[in-house]
């Protein structure tokens, strides 16, 4: 079974507390302090191996982690040890992986609104790709890259009109979307790149249909889209462009309603098609790029928090609440998303009961989990919420002025600190009173 088929990081045990990465969670959360993501090294490298082995077939494969799943220096460092780019998608993802080494010319700068800075940025960092999003961004980076005297490599981000089952707000690849040229306007950017735009060289195309998704068929559907308009655009401007980037969409299982294909099974997919629309379209193996985000590190991390106070209502729901929520996990309010989580620390002898588990932010809507089956948890008790490594810390706030979590690596029985837990000091770090004001 391929890790992002399965709930839980592969190194949880029962020792008889729940443990990963050989340490035991209630010490990580009595050393480090509730809420607490942690992320088990070994899931992290176990599916990037997987994902390697997956496109063993395809010479031509480059594979790229989506940072904005989550993006910091030593996750980052794990990745370029591992032999992946990274899809990035602002100045800070760039400098990110920048500080932990990467080789740029392995990094795809995305995204639809990239700001004359950010590009300038990405132009200085030399990344690798640009995916140029739209007609503005293309006279926006070939005005920059004159003025540098430099040349960008760019694929064009386009919209492949692709429906995907997912939730509404992670759909990108359908016509109506704010991402990329519809297929419709790129003859007019094509002529536009190779006839003025001097200093842009035009490698490819690229498109990302959505995230979370769960049907190899709409992976394959994009490549024939891909296949097709690439090889048309060869034909009808006499180009000889072999670059595809399909983006990254992989789901994971979060609970068992779930089923999410392998990673495996993915590759085995989209080698076949790029295979079948290669040859219908009469198109060499071009070089594929992938850019998995949440696969790669979704179901290495969880996190930790202590049960606080607890609420019976009437003849109706069981709240027990957490010391986190909303804050550091905003996917269940933002996308209903859900979540499965077990109590850490033993609790035999106890009954089995109906909680809903409500996060401590001033909000009727921050429940973490609706209805789950847990023995009957208590104050102190250390619960884990399994499958949070990805959107998770990237999409924390600062809701209610609260400290966001710390982040450990654990592996081999060792755990390390990754990033820090907020002080109150840094919460007003950036802030100033006018001297106005002082008086
Ligand atoms: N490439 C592009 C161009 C993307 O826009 C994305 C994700 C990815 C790759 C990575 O997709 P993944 O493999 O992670 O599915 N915050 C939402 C997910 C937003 C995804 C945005 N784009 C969530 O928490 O579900």
């Amino acid at each position: 079974m391929s890790i992002n088929q399965q709930i839980k990081p592969l190194t949880t045990a029962n020792t008889p507390n729940l443990s990963i990465g050989g340490c035991d969670l209630v010490d990580l959360a009595k050393k480090y302090g509730t809420p607490l993501y942690i992320v088990d090294e070994q899931s992290l490298r176990g599916i990037c191996r997987e994902y390697r082995n997956a496109f063993n077939d395809y010479k031509n494969i480059r594979m790229t982690y989506a940072s904005k799943a989550l993006s910091n220096l030593a996750i980052s460092k794990i990745l370029i040890e591992e032999n992946f780019g990274f899809d990035t998608v602002s100045a800070g993802e760039i400098y990110t992986v920048y500080k932990a080494g990467a080789d740029m010319s392995k990094i795809t700068f995305n995204g639809n609104n990239k700001s004359a800075d950010e590009l300038e940025f990405a132009l200085d960092m030399k990344v690798g790709r640009f995916s140029v999003d739209n007609f503005y961004e293309a006279e926006l980076l070939n005005d920059l890259a004159a003025k540098k005297g430099v040349v960008a490599d760019i694929l064009l981000r386009v919209t492949p009109g692709i429906e995907c089952h997912t939730h509404d707000y992670i759909k990108t690849g359908q016509i109506d979307s704010k991402f990329g040229f519809d297929l419709s306007q790129t003859d007019e950017i094509v002529n536009l790149v190779i006839n003025k735009y001097k200093n842009l060289s035009l490698k490819g195309l690229h498109a990302h249909i959505g995230s979370q998704i769960f049907e190899n068929q709409s992976f394959k559907d994009e490549i024939e889209i891909l296949v097709k308009e690439l090889s048309r655009i060869n034909q009808t401007f006499g180009l000889d462009l072999n670059e595809i980037n399909i983006g990254g969409g992989l789901g994971v299982k979060y609970t068992e309603e779930d089923a999410p294909p392998s990673v495996e099974e993915f590759g085995a997919a989209v080698i076949e098609a790029l295979k079948t629309s290669c040859e219908k379209h009469n198109l060499e193996y071009p070089i594929v790029y992938i850019e998995p985000g949440r696969s790669i590190i979704s179901t290495a991390g969880v996190t930790l928090y202590t049960v606080g106070s607890s609420k019976q209502v009437p003849n109706g729901t069981k709240y027990i609440a957490v010391d986190g929520g909303m804050a550091d996990n905003t996917r269940p309010i933002t996308y209903q998303a859900k979540y499965y989580a077990e109590i850490v620390n033993p609790a035999e002898n106890r009954v089995d009961e109906i909680v809903t588990v409500a996060g401590k932010y001033c909000e009727s809507g921050d429940i973490l989990i609706e209805n789950i089956k847990l023995p009957a948890p208590q104050e102190g008790d250390i619960l884990c919420v399994f499958n949070t490594g990805a959107y998770n810390y990237s999409m924390c706030s600062n809701y209610n002025r609260s400290k966001k979590p710390a982040m450990v690596l654990v592996n081999n029985s060792q755990s390390d600190i990754i990033v820090n837990r907020e002080s109150l000091e840094d919460l007003i770090r950036l802030e100033e009173i006018p001297d106005r004001l002082r008086k």
